[in-house]
């Protein structure tokens, strides 16, 4: 089965999780559409939720996953000061996904994105986008 993650009901669902004094569930549910133009709101609404609003790693969904979410501002410091552009990409799309042994938690959002319609184009700017605004959070 696919894993879709939206922000919003994650953000619910742990919020209700921590009310109750439960365990931390993360509910999937299906991605919404979109702007393909805009890095920010897409992060919000597809990656916040494990990765934090600041890109950190403490999203709400976190607590439940099996890895913890990478921090991703700290991409250019762990890579000689360089955004490691190509790999990011790569890892959004999960075109790193045969390479790897087992499943990820994170979603293959190139799969997902793809099922939103609007072609091969529109697919590649949703995830450039998403990668200049990972860029744009760097830790100096
Ligand atoms: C369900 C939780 C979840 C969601 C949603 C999610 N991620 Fe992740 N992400 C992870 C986890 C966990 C890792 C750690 C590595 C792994 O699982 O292989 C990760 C790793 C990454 C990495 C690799 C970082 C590194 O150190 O190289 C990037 C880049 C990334 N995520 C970007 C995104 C983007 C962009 C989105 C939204 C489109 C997103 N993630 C949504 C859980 C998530």
């Amino acid at each position: 089965m696919r894993l879709l993650v939206t922000v919003a009901a994650s953000l619910a669902l742990a919020t209700a999780g921590l009310a109750q004094d439960k365990k931390t569930e993360i509910k999937k549910v299906p991605a919404q559409y979109s702007n393909p133009a805009s890095g920010p709101e897409m992060f919000k609404q597809y990656c916040a939720a494990c990765h934090g609003v600041d890109g950190k790693g403490t999203g709400p969904a976190a607590a439940a996953l099996k890895k913890t979410p990478a921090d991703l501002t700290l991409l250019s410091a762990k890579n000689n000061g360089k955004f490691p552009a190509l790999k990011v990409i790569n890892t959004i799309q999960g075109a790193d996904i045969a390479a790897s042994h087992g499943s990820r938690d994170m979603p293959i959002w190139g799969d997902i994105f793809r099922s939103f319609g609007g072609g091969q184009m529109i697919t590649e700017m949703r995830v450039k986008n998403l990668s200049s605004h990972i860029e744009s959070i760097q830790q100096k």
